[in-house]
């Protein structure tokens, strides 16, 4: 018998997206002078108009969050700034659903990832740091310290709202104020972040959201009244930010790309792991820094492994994101759809074996079927690039230490994951793996008391968890 799914889809009369945004300063809303659109890239639809903000517009959102840095938050015991911050979380929480809709019409994610992970973790990141906001001299950091002051936020389009409350909870946890810029196709959970902040009575200037694209963010990183740049995003821009911040005393967090190694030992419980492969690399699109979007397995059982991870793919429901059952969304751009295309190709043409689950596609929007690479060397692009994009490249090992030597071979250092049933084998490779974050026999699990970031091209710094409350104080780190 075949069961077939019907369709269930979410409704999104549970949002109301106005047809033209501006920037939000000083606790008001600012006409922007020329816009973008906002699609969604499922659809391909206009949602919204976009303001491109200006130097002039980052000029005024610097002084406002000055000017509240000076008179208000700053004046603040930990105490009070962490009410402000149970309050962000909590409506966060009430408006959960609008939440989850308009990131899933904006950015193309399936709304059952961005109703069960997104949402409730950028929640959650509000509620921690709001229980850190009194207790600093608790958290093992230097509280002979002071917040930095203002603080310069540019996030991917990837997570929109899960990095922003990534940033943003532990600036004002520690008592800094904020000037965020969103991704250009991903601005709109950012807009009604701003909502938020209005109607838990915020204090103006604590956060101010100005959008836009690059040069946006370019005049955030060099406006001379910004004490602090939190960035993440590719290592590209990664690497302009850090020049350009070179000659001056501001400080630096990067969280760039990553070419997650996946290891399966010979002894791993196969069917846990194929479970996990697939969400190590189809979560999200693979539109994920630290997905294991390198699949290396022990040749031993490399065969069983890739014929059930086939079969499994082949079960991955790929079409509408609101649609409750769907667990593979659109690409998140026309730009973004051109690189995984791109990179697939020069896949084939170095000689690797191309493999993509029987899905049928949309015909409007931005679609990639799951696919897999096999017979990859770790001279092909497809080893060594981040395609972030669902496109696993699986390479093969015959020795542990072939296995080690492989996973750490790339300029990038996030995530890695490993498979085994034998605890040893586990601890004896997460002290050779050069990863800021191992997973063991799971993948892709976060947690706001864990802090996040990378080694090498992938990043300074972390986030999250203790760590990276010491980033938003002054010498505490960097
Ligand atoms: P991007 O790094 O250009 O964009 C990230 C953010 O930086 C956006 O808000 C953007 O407006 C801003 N930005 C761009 N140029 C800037 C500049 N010169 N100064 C300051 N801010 C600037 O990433 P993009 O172009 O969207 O994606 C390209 C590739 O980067 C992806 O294919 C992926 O491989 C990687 N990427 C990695 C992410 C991660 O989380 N590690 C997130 C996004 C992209
Ligand atoms: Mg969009």
């Amino acid at each position: 018998m075949n069961f077939e799914y019907a369709a269930a889809p979410e409704s999104r009369s549970v949002v109301k997206i106005d047809p033209v945004y501006g920037h939000f300063i000083n606790g008001k809303w600012v006409n922007g002078s020329s816009h973008f659109n906002s699609i969604n890239p499922a659809t391909e639809e206009v949602l919204s108009q976009i303001a491109l903000g200006t130097a002039a517009d980052v000029d005024a959102a610097v002084k406002a969050a000055r000017n509240a840095f000076d008179k208000s938050w700053s004046k603040l015991s930990g105490r009070e700034r962490g009410k402000y911050l149970y309050r962000i979380a909590r409506i966060m929480q009430e408006r959960a659903r609008e939440f989850a809709v308009l990131e899933t019409l904006d950015n193309g994610k399936p709304i059952r990832e961005s109703r069960d992970v997104d949402v409730p973790l950028s929640a959650a990141h509000f509620f921690y740091h709001a229980g850190w906001a009194d207790k600093l001299e608790y958290a093992g950091v230097d509280t002979t310290t002071a917040p930095h002051g203002v603080v310069g936020q540019i996030i991917p389009w990837n997570f929109p709202l899960l990095m922003l409350a990534w940033k943003v909870a532990p600036a004002l946890a520690t008592g800094n104020t904020v000037v965020l810029k969103p991704a250009e196709t991903t601005s709109l959970t950012a807009l009604l972040f701003a909502q938020v902040c209005q109607q838990a009575g915020l204090p103006d200037g604590v956060v101010n959201i100005v959008t836009g694209d690059g040069s946006t963010g370019s005049a955030i990183v060099n406006h001379p009244g910004i004490d602090k740049i939190a960035f993440t995003g590719s290592t590209e821009v990664g690497k302009l930010i850090a020049r350009a911040l070179a000659p001056t005393n501001k400080s630096l967090t990067l969280e760039l790309g990553g070419k997650g190694a996946n290891i399966v030992f010979g002894d791993a419980a196969i069917d846990e792991t194929v479970e996990g492969i697939v969400n190590g690399i189809f979560f999200n699109q693979g539109h994920v820094c630290c997905a294991g979007s390198r699949l290396i397995l022990q040749e031993s059982i490399a065969d069983e492994v890739l014929e059930k991870l086939k079969r499994r793919m082949d079960k991955i429901r790929v079409g509408d994101p609101l649609d409750k059952n769907t667990d593979l969304g659109a690409i998140n751009s026309a730009e973004q759809l051109a690189k995984i295309r791109e990179l697939t190709a020069a896949g084939e043409a170095e000689g690797a074996g191309r493999w993509s689950a029987n899905c049928e596609l949309p015909t409007n929007g931005f679609w990639f079927a799951p696919t897999i690479f096999t017979g990859v060397t770790q001279a092909h692009r497809i080893a060594r690039e981040e395609i972030f994009g669902p496109v696993l490249s699986v390479l093969t090992f015959r020795t542990p230490a072939e296995a080690i030597e492989k996973a750490n071979n790339t300029p990038f250092g996030l995530s890695a994951g490993i498979w085994s049933e034998k605890g040893s084998n586990i601890l004896w490779a997460t002290q050779q793996l050069r990863a800021g974050v191992i997973w063991a026999n799971t993948f892709n699990k976060f947690d706001p008391a864990s802090p996040f970031g990378g080694y090498k091209e992938s990043g300074w710094g972390r986030e999250g968890g203790r760590h990276g409350l010491s980033a938003y104080l002054k010498g505490s780190a960097k």
